[in-house]
């Protein structure tokens, strides 16, 4: 008799994203001719850019001739795209990553998800709450938490992120092996600076732990001095593996190219306490299991690095942040309490008269047409918020923001 997994029986019945979509599918049958604005998850509207489209036309070109033709390439990426980001995304900006760091995926929340297989089942894992719920469900589903109680996994260590502590944890009094942190923040659109990841930094080095570090907004922020890689910090390459993704930065989310960097001093033990290096691990896991993003993606995901594709590329997201700025400041003339929205895509809001923010979530869905997530949809620290995400069209978020003011 072949039994299932049973660690899946523990998560809940939907993962958010697919769970609002079911909710709004549902609304919108109900309602034929409404028009609805999708503000929930963050998913871009905005086409590809002519550099990043004519180098993703010449890749499918390259495939089509015999003498220009590629079967399977590097599982790691082509040197291409690793050799590009590794001098644009750190070496101009002084940071010490190569090309051998970085691994080249389709997507962050494979690589966030996966990245646990390479590390002990007894190992601690902390996030913060709220969360991007990849990484707890992840872990439920490799089996290493309890049941589900009250909003928590046991066996997970939650570190809550509320308005008090900027929506920044405080370090673990239990000590975790693995810790995920996500700035620019999904959900809250929080930053850390490098004083705060300093701290995090030198807590993962005394403790043996590592930090999972999601970069995948760091393209969004517009404050100087707020860092864009954990690598800024002094010491993070002994203790931090960096996820980063084309999806937000470039538009990619059906095209789908990410990467991740693991750094050769970044250390883990065996049973008996020996140091080993991580690098050869994930590498081993992704040449086994993955068979590498194809050439004409990894081509057009180049192209974001063109002189003509930085600018392209910037356009859009100044785009999406002034779609930001539009939403934090009428929601603010709208009376709600209001987080992030300046160097990440999310607005962060209090909902109204404290409703819960499902309650909300069907409120401005049926009396105002527009989608966002509930806060409480990333865990119960999230209750009582709700995000808005900046990836609409410039029109329907100005309509969206007329129909919340209009709301009773
Ligand atoms: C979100 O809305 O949180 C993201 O779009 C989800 C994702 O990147 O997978």
């Amino acid at each position: 008799m072949v039994r299932i997994n049973e660690h899946y029986l523990k998560l809940q019945a939907g993962y958010l994203f697919p769970e609002i979509g079911r909710r709004v599918n549902q609304y919108i049958s109900a309602n034929p001719g409404k028009n609805v604005i999708k503000m929930g998850i963050g998913d871009v509207t905005l086409p590809l850019v002519p550099a990043v489209v004519k180098a993703f036309h010449e890749g499918v070109d390259e495939m089509a001739k015999a003498e220009t033709f590629k079967g399977y390439g590097p599982e790691q990426g082509y040197a291409f795209l690793r050799e590009a980001i590794a001098k644009n995304d750190y070496k101009d900006k002084g940071i010490d990553i190569s090309a051998d760091d970085i691994f080249i995926s389709d997507g962050s929340k494979c690589d966030t998800g996966n990245i646990q297989e390479i590390f002990g089942h007894d190992n601690k894992i902390a996030i913060c709450d709220p969360v991007y719920p990849v990484y707890a469900d992840t872990t439920v589903m490799a089996g290493k938490t309890g049941r589900y109680n009250s909003g928590h996994f046991e066996g997970i260590i939650y570190m809550p992120c509320t308005k008090e502590n900027s929506f920044i944890p405080e370090l673990p009094k239990e000590i975790p092996d693995l810790i995920f942190l996500c700035y620019p923040n999904n959900p809250t659109g929080a930053v850390a600076s490098k004083e705060e990841l300093k701290k995090w930094v030198d807590y993962a080095t005394k403790n043996k732990s590592i930090i999972l570090y999601d970069a995948a907004y760091e393209a969004f922020i517009t404050e100087n001095d707020v860092p864009h890689s954990i690598y800024e910090i002094e010491g993070a390459r002994q203790v931090a593996i960096e996820f980063r993704s084309f999806s937000k930065t470039a538009g990619f989310t059906g095209t789908r190219c990410a990467f991740t960097v693991v750094p050769e001093e970044l250390k883990a033990y065996d049973p008996e306490g020996k140091a080993l290096s991580v690098k050869p691990l994930w590498n081993r896991r992704h040449t086994t299991k993955f068979n590498g993003v194809s050439y004409p993606v990894q081509k057009a995901a180049a192209a974001v690095y063109s002189e003509e594709g930085k600018k392209e590329v910037s356009e859009v997201i100044a785009y999406y942040m002034e779609n930001a700025r539009i939403m934090k400041e009428s929601l603010t003339r709208a009376g709600y309490e209001v987080f992030g929205g300046v160097n990440a895509p999310y607005i962060w809001a209090r909902t109204m008269n404290g409703m819960s923010s499902w309650d909300f979530f069907d409120k401005l869905l049926n009396e105002a047409n527009v989608v966002g997530t509930p806060g409480s949809g990333f865990g119960p620290a999230g209750e009582g918020y709700f995000r808005f995400s900046a990836f609409a069209g410039r029109e329907n978020t100005i309509e969206a923001m007329e129909r919340i003011k209009r709301l009773k």
